[in-house]
């Protein structure tokens, strides 16, 4: 039977080297055209790049190659975006493969949503965007071009009282080391606000993409009962 990979994938390795040097390659036949070059192969990579960044523009995102910055010569930063968080706007040069996470944490020091698996799948990192909850450690920077974000430093005024959600935690003693606190809070908010805070079997289903390894899930199910009248609309 004819081995299907072999025709299919681009030469790597010594096998490449070889067609690249223009050696005889004895024994192998004449090339089919689906096997790549490594120059084919390069140039074809370059040119996916080259349409990726026009795309980029097209969304009014500025592009520059890696190592050659044009929005940040301070960051090497690959593109500059526009950030509404927590009702300020705010330009930042960013690297295309930033996580919003990052970018908030590592950038602006907003260290409230916090980094706990980064895949995903744990919660710690939830924040609005656009007033819906989102896994900030999935979401690229660049998709949060120009849009509102709200992190726990935003969901109540600086100098102002606590929000309900907020005060609804700490009267049911629903954390204890605290980690996973800031998504809990996120997210029970973007639940409230979602209409899926109906009941506490409601609310642990909509609320289970937020982990807790402290287990203070009970509390934190009575924090939300407590909030919800006061949160809708918030
Ligand atoms: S850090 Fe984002 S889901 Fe865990
Ligand atoms: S309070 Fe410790 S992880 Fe939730």
């Amino acid at each position: 039977m004819p081995d299907k990979r072999s025709r299919s994938l681009p030469l790597v390795g010594a096998q490449a080297k070889r067609d690249a040097a223009g050696a005889p390659n004895i024994g192998a036949g004449p090339r089919p055209a689906s096997l790549l070059t490594r120059r084919e192969f390069t140039a074809g990579s370059i040119a996916a790049a080259t349409a990726a960044a026009g795309g980029l523009s097209a969304l009014g995102i500025t592009c520059s190659a890696p190592g050659n910055p044009v929005s940040d010569p301070v960051t090497n930063a690959d593109a500059t975006i526009r950030l509404i968080v927590n009702g300020a706007s705010t330009e930042v040069g960013i690297d295309l493969r930033s996580s919003l996470l990052d970018v908030l944490r590592e950038q602006l020091q907003l260290t409230g949503a916090k980094k706990g698996c980064d895949h995903g799948q744990c919660g710690a990192c939830t924040v609005h965007l656009d007033g819906r909850r989102v896994a900030s450690c999935l979401t690229f920077a660049v998709q949060a071009d120009g849009r509102e974000i709200t992190t726990i430093e935003g969901l109540s005024p600086k100098d102002g009282p606590l929000h309900p959600m907020q005060q609804a935690f700490i009267d049911q003693d629903a954390l204890q080391c605290g980690y996973c606190t800031p998504g809990q809070i996120m997210a029970a908010v973007a639940c409230v606000r979602e209409g899926n805070a109906g009941s506490a079997e409601q609310i642990r289903e909509y609320m289970s993409g937020n982990l807790c390894r402290c287990g203070a899930y009970s509390a934190i199910v009575a924090a939300i009962q407590q909030a919800a009248p006061a949160s809708e609309g918030t």
